[in-house]
């Protein structure tokens, strides 16, 4: 089976490339290197000794597109093309809406024009906003997203249902993943965010390596175990994983659209989180409480079982092994 991965170069695409090769797939990559580096193709062929066929190019170029599906016989995509920035996403909303929505009105157009109608699509944990309990199912509330970032992936689920209500021939996997973290155990290949990290475990990880001073705890007056945050921290591999376990839903059941959680179901806190990463690393991770970001939430962990019952998928790795290779990733790729 031939497979488009748009966004394939990014932190969860290139690792979902290596499941991909590994797992004897032929894959294809657009990416317009927005946010990753071309080298990163290189770092997939060392780890599992097959290449992916790369295309540098947007996904709005619709023409590009077309000629990709012609010429390549693809059986079916995997779009993590977006972008991700939450914060950027409330200064920047058109770029947002283009480039998470827009993008994917092209490529379903295009998907529709080739006759390939099998697509696993990335969403996130943030079209349930805050949540009214925990752990969360697939079929509780949507919505209430605070900012383009989450409305972008929402209006893009919205999309994909009315798609499918048109033309029940269309077989489509939303993914909803809770907090990807960690990276390849090789080193090779992980999360490398453009200046300063917003998110929890990239920033840790440099306070740990000296790149960065103290981490600043947002906030430790939540109703929660000892007053911090608390999310569903999954392992980048784990999560590559599921999609290969869509992939093959899609390619064995009568068409459907399914909705599946991709969490471990283990909610841990921000101090639990440096507590695992300085006793696996043997490090010293410093912080400071700080006063609680804007649109955070208490808790926010997954109810897994759908995708167990269904999927037969089922995350693998702990903490410690997100904090070991978290680690060993900045350590290995640090600049001097
Ligand atoms: P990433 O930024 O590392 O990867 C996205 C890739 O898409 C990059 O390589 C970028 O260059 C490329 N890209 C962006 N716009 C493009 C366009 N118009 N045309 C071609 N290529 C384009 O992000 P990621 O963390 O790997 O996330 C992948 C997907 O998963 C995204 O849709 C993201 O919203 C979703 N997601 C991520 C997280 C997370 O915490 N990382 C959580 C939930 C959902
Ligand atoms: C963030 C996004 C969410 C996105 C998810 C993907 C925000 C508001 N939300 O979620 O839309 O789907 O990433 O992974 O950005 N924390 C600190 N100090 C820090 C950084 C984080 O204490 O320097 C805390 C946060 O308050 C939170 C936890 O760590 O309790 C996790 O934060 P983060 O990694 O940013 O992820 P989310 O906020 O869950």
């Amino acid at each position: 089976m031939k497979i488009l991965v748009t966004g394939g170069l990014g932190y969860i695409g290139s690792h979902t490339c290596v499941e991909l090769l590994q797992e004897g797939y032929e894959v294809v990559v657009l990416d317009n290197l927005s946010n990753s580096k071309e080298e990163v193709k290189e770092k997939i062929k060392e780890i599992t000794g097959k290449e992916v066929k790369f295309y540098l190019g947007d996904m709005m170029d619709e023409q590009l597109l077309n000629n990709i599906f012609t010429t390549e016989k693809i059986d079916a995509v995997i779009d993590f093309a977006a972008y991700k920035a939450v914060g950027e996403s409330v200064q920047k909303p058109i770029e947002y809406y283009m480039n998470n929505v827009s993008t994917v009105l092209v490529l379903l157009k295009v998907m529709t024009k080739h006759h390939v109608k099998k697509l696993v699509f990335s969403s996130s944990a943030t079209v349930y906003g805050d949540p009214e309990k925990v752990p969360i199912k697939e079929t509780d509330k949507t919505g209430g997203t605070t900012n383009p970032y989450g409305t972008s992936k929402l209006f893009v689920e919205q999309i994909l249902k009315d798609l499918y209500k048109s033309d029940n021939t269309w077989d489509i996997a939303i993914l909803r993943y809770f907090n990807p973290i960690g990276a390849h155990p090789s080193g090779l290949i992980g999360e490398e965010p453009n200046g300063i990290p917003a998110n929890l475990m990239p920033y840790i990880a440099k306070v740990a390596s000296k790149e960065l001073e103290c981490l600043s705890i947002f906030g430790n007056d939540y109703p929660t175990k000892d007053g911090t945050g608390v999310r569903d921290y999954i392992h980048v591999v784990d999560l590559a994983k599921g999609h290969i376990k869509a992939l093959e839903k899609l390619e064995k059941e009568s068409q459907g659209l399914y909705i599946y959680n991709l969490g471990t179901g283990i909610g841990y806190s921000v101090l639990d989180i440096v507590n695992a990463f300085e006793k696996v690393n043997h490090v010293k991770v410093n912080y400071k409480i700080t006063n609680r970001r804007s649109g955070d939430i208490a808790e926010c962990f997954a109810d897994p079982t759908k995708a167990k019952d269904e999927l037969g998928w089922e995350a693998s790795l702990g903490i410690e092994d997100m904090c070991k290779d978290a680690y060993n990733f900045i350590l290995k790729n640090k600049k001097d």
